[in-house]
This record gives structure tokens, C-alpha cells and sequence, in this order.
């Protein structure tokens, strides 16, 4: 059973700047709930107990959230106002949450290093703290159903338009099944037109404890950075590695058009918003279409 998981959170948010100036990017809200609070409802929602989350400079603000706020708590008490009390004390409440802090920014794969002696020798979960996936089924937990199965490191993928393959980590392989691929390759952000597929890692990962040692050997690639896929090119090397074309819609929270998106795609799913914010995006397409 997989009951821990790692949650990466400490890149420094370039692509966002300058909101990510002084702010995590993993709280950027969506709408009223910051990021990193999905993934670890979703992260909670697949069974796992357990969350270490590698932060850095300038990510307080995420120990925080996960944190009892006792003014507060006292204050909206008081209020008599029991339903948002009972949010905030589920926030602090929804697993056992751990952080440690990368003392550089030297890549996913250096940031996973860190996670070493709080996973131990058991297999874990990877979920990217700026990547949200709304899905009926978590996609962590579909990732732990087929490692039941296989017992093998798997990751998330997705297909993405040929344009876009130099944002990702790219995998090739053999297809077991409709979803399922067995990877023979993957590279880290291939140039466009060098790319082998399309089907880019997408931000969720189920690893086997082998990946330490394999980061250990892993030297700098893409961007001078310790790259979590040359780990796993490594780790290739004495176990297999499995990708699984995940259901869900996912959304990489770090980028601003994808943030966009994502805002307008919850506000949507939201019953106190859908009606009026409908009618709304009607209103401002209709005049887009209409210039
Ligand atoms: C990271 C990984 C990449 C993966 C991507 C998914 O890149 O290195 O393999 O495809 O996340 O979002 P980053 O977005 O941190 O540059």
C-alpha cells in the first residue's frame, strides 16, 4: 500500500512573475482555495496518509496554510459561524504534513532527493505542487491501482500537441494496454521536431525507493538542472517503468494561461457561481465575436 506521498513545491515560480515575487506559486488561488490544497485533497483522496512537502525560500506562506490558525478559529467561533470554522480546522487536520526545505534550486530531480529519509524503503507518490488534474477517480489513485498490479515505478502522461513537447518530459515505449505504456526512453523538454511521441509526463508519479539511489548518480542535464527523468533513465537500467495516459483534465497551475483556464474552469464547476459567470463569459465572447 502507498501511503506516502512527496509534494515538490519549491521551484521559484519564474514563469509567473511577478505575483511569485514574494508569494509561492502553489498558492495561487483558485478562485477562494490555493493550489497545493487540491493536490493534497487529491493526494488524501488516494489513501495516502502521510505528505512531505519540499518547500524553499520564500514558501512560508504554504506552512502556514496547512497550520492551525487560532485567531481565527477563535473569531469565526465566536462569529458563530461553524461552516467556514470547520473548513479552516480541516485544512490544518487533512493529513500528517511534513516540510523540509531545499536549501538550492537545483532541479525536480535534486528537490525528490530530499525526501529520501522521511520515504524510507517504500514505494511513494510524486504530486507537482503547481499541477491540478480534476478527475472523477484522483490521478494518483489511478496510478496506485496499476502499481497494485505492477509493482513498478509509473507516471502520469498525457498527450500534447507537438508545439508544446519542449515544456515537458517526453516518454516512448511499448503499449501494454489502452492506457498503459512501458517506457523505453524519456527525455527532459526535446526540442520540437526531435521529440520521439508526444505523451509528456503530466505532473503525478508513483516511484519505487531505487529513484534515491539513482538521483544520487544523476548529473546536470536540461537547464543545468539534477532532472527527475534522467533519474528514472537511470533507475530503467535494473527495474521497468511504466506510463499511464491518465483520465482527468489537468492544468499547470505555474503557467499563466493555464492559470486562466483553470480559474475559469472551476468557477464553472462552482454551483454558486455557474449561473451568473455563464451568462457572463456569454456576454464577453458575444462581444469578442461581434469586433
Ligand atoms: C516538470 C518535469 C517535466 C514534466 C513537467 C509537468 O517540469 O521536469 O518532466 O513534464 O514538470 O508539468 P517543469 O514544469 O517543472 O519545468
Amino acid at each position: 500500500m502507498i501511503k506516502k506521498a512527496v509534494i515538490p513545491a519549491a521551484g521559484l515560480g519564474t514563469r509567473f512573475l511577478p505575483v511569485t515575487k514574494a508569494q509561492p506559486k502553489e498558492m495561487l488561488p483558485i478562485i477562494d482555495t490555493p493550489t497545493i490544497q487540491y493536490v493534497v485533497q487529491e493526494a488524501v483522496d488516494s489513501g495516502i496518509e502521510d505528505i512531505l512537502i519540499i518547500s524553499g525560500k520564500g514558501k512560508r506562506a504554504i506552512e502556514d496554510h496547512f497550520d492551525r490558525n487560532w485567531e481565527l478559529e477563535a473569531l469565526l467561533n465566536e462569529k458563530e459561524n461553524k461552516k467556514l470554522y470547520n473548513e479552516m480546522r480541516h485544512i490544518g487536520d487533512m493529513a500528517d504534513i511534513h516540510f523540509i526545505r531545499q536549501k538550492e534550486t537545483n532541479g525536480l530531480g535534486d528537490a525528490i532527493r530530499y525526501a529520501r529519509h522521511h520515504v524510507g524503503n517504500e514505494p511513494f507518490a510524486v504530486l507537482l505542487g503547481d499541477t491540478v488534474i480534476d478527475t472523477v477517480i484522483p490521478a494518483t489513485q489511478q496510478l496506485i491501482d496499476i502499481y497494485e498490479q505492477y509493482r513498478q515505478s509509473i507516471v502520469a502522461v498525457e498527450e500534447v500537441p507537438p508545439e508544446k513537447v519542449s515544456r515537458y518530459g517526453i516518454i516512448s515505449g511499448k503499449q501494454v494496454s489502452d492506457r498503459l505504456w512501458q517506457i523505453d526512453r524519456m527525455v527532459e523538454k526535446p526540442e520540437v521536431g526531435k521529440s520521439p511521441t508526444n505523451l509528456a509526463f503530466a505532473g503525478r508519479y508513483i516511484l519505487t525507493p531505487g529513484i534515491f539511489d539513482a538521483i544520487d548518480k544523476t548529473t546536470r542535464g536540461k537547464n543545468n538542472e539534477i532532472q527527475l527523468t534522467d533519474a528514472m533513465t537511470l533507475l530503467m537500467r535494473h527495474e521497468s517503468l511504466f506510463a499511464y495516459v491518465a483520465q482527468g483534465k489537468r492544468f499547470d497551475v505555474g503557467n499563466k494561461m493555464d492559470y486562466l483556464k483553470t480559474i475559469v474552469h472551476y468557477a464553472i464547476k462552482r454551483k454558486e457561481f455557474a449561473g451568473e459567470f455563464k451568462a457572463f463569459l456569454k456576454d464577453i465572447v458575444g462581444g469578442i465575436d461581434e469586433k
